[in-house]
């Protein structure tokens, strides 16, 4: 059977909202990932930021102890409810929203990802880092770390996760290659220096202009 992206997405939703007390196990579990968490500093985030999918704040502390601002968006409350636990300051905003749903209404000088992109349909990465330009102010970066390459299986697209009471979701998976990601980005107008840092990508962009 196949899925249709819309409904892929809505799953998508639905799997992060049920898994959200058992989402933060992964940042116990890897020490991978809090490797690359200590890499943080030397990203260029600053002024006013736009985190999008934040989740449960893992990386949400990181770019408010440094930036004027962070609105910080997601689309499960429950998520965001960790979230404001774990990274609630007076600069930080929490939002409930979908990336997709929703232009942003103000530009920020920082739009950053950790572990979204690979969320987004090859149908939806068009419109997804036009949304990402509009968010930004004429000098501004997105910023995003994600899942590497070498994960990467020809064709794929979308995988089935379970949580721990069995019941299985479908979610959007598609791995990028720094290269590949770069000239896919070029092609839409994009600057981009995208790295391999062990098993995940980083990457900074710079968008089209005049926009
Ligand atoms: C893999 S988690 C990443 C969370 C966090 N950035 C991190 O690195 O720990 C993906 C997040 O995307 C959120 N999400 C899924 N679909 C979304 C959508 N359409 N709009 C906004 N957030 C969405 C989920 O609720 C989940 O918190």
């Amino acid at each position: 059977m196949t899925i249709s992206d819309d409904a892929l997405l809505a799953e998508q939703i639905a799997y992060y909202r049920a898994r959200a007390f058992e989402y933060d196990r992964v940042y116990a579990e890897r020490a991978g990932l809090r490797e690359l968490m200590s890499e943080f500093d030397g990203l260029p985030i600053a002024g006013d930021v736009l985190e999008l999918a934040c989740g449960t704040g893992q990386w949400t502390g990181a770019p408010a102890a440094r930036a004027r601002s962070v609105t910080a968006v997601d689309s499960a409350p429950e998520v965001l409810g960790i979230a404001r636990e774990r990274a609630g300051s007076p600069n930080v905003e929490f939002v409930r929203a979908d990336v997709f749903a929703r232009r942003p209404e103000l530009r920020r000088d920082t739009v950053f990802f950790a572990f979204w992109l690979s969320h987004v349909p090859a149908s939806r990465l068009g419109e997804f880092w036009e949304t990402v330009a509009a968010a930004l102010a004429p000098h501004g970066r997105a910023v995003f770390v994600a899942e590497g390459a070498e994960h990467a299986l020809e064709g794929v697209t979308s995988e089935v996760r379970s949580l721990d009471d069995g019941r299985g979701y479908r979610i959007v998976k598609i791995y990028h290659e720094p290269s590949a990601l770069t000239g896919e980005l070029a092609a839409l107008g994009w600057s981009a220096d995208v790295g391999q840092l062990g098993d995940f990508i980083v990457g900074v962009a710079e968008p089209p202009t005049p926009r």
